[in-house]
């Protein structure tokens, strides 16, 4: 029966926690937060939902930034695959859900292979937390009939997207881990047939009471978030949708 399932010594959880707000946390994922006794978490994890971890939880920081990688991702899986054969309950915590541009798939790949235990349970992806509180339906009748999610990451080398299929008319376009990209990807855009008046905004730290909203067109938008000086995390969202922001925005923050 759903909301009783046990945690479970020996089992990994990887869970979702949401963008930020930590109001956003599925019922699975607190209760799963209640029972660990140890949690490997990244830097996207809101601070009010790390307050949530028990006071005797082993807390192992695992977290990457851009170009700034604390632990190699072999050595996370090695890790999670040792504490579950140690007889722990891990909780494997990342922002917003855990496979979308998360690895949770490479992570889960490694417990299969390893024949650990363990349970996935999605969180609300950056995309679907940011567009709510920024007040920019993802999805509308009068602009977007498709969505699409994309990553603006790329190790070296120029960003590489298919660029015609995420240029298309009347469709929203999100692209994660995308802010030291942002002219080269808005150029892509308009090369590829988006024309430059198409609207764009930046959203950062979206959820949590500091989200600050930069709204511009692809032609300035690289400008206006250099006038900001945002910083990651922040999500593109590119598409007529983003007009929508000053009728629909709500969230205050703090
Ligand atoms: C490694 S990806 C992880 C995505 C995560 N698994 C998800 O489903 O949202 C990190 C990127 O997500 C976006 N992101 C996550 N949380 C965010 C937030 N609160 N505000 C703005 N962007 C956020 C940013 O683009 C950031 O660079």
């Amino acid at each position: 029966m759903s909301g009783s399932r046990p945690v479970q010594p020996g089992w990994v959880y990887l869970v979702g926690a949401g963008p930020g707000d930590a109001e956003l946390l599925t019922l699975r994922a607190d209760a799963i937060i209640r029972a660990a006794d140890v949690v490997v978490y990244d830097n996207l994890v809101g601070d009010e939902v790390m307050a949530r971890m028990p006071a005797g939880c082993t807390r192992i920081y695992v977290g990457k930034k851009a170009a700034n990688h604390s632990m190699r991702q072999a050595d996370i899986c090695a890790l999670l695959v040792r504490l579950a054969r140690e007889g722990h309950r891990v909780l494997r915590l990342k922002g917003g859900d855990p496979y979308v541009f998360g690895r949770g798939g490479e992570e889960a790949e490694t417990l299969v292979a390893a024949g650990v235990p363990f349970e996935v349970v999605p969180g609300v992806t950056a995309a679907s937390g940011i567009s709510a509180y920024a007040g920019i339906p993802l999805t509308h009748r009068d602009h977007a009939q498709s969505v699409v999610f994309a990553t603006g990451h790329k190790k070296e080398g120029p960003v590489d997207l298919d660029w015609s299929a995420l240029a298309r008319p009347k469709q929203t376009v999100v692209i994660y881990m995308g802010v030291s990209r942002i002219a080269e990807i808005a150029a892509q855009l308009v090369a590829h047939g988006l024309p430059e008046t198409t609207p764009a905004a930046l959203v950062r730290r979206g959820t949590l009471p500091d989200q600050f909203v930069v709204v511009a067109t692809l032609a300035d938008l690289a400008d206006k978030a250099e006038a900001a000086s945002i910083k990651p995390p922040a999500l593109m969202i590119i598409g007529t949708v983003v007009t929508m922001a000053p009728t629909l925005g709500w969230f205050q923050g703090g």
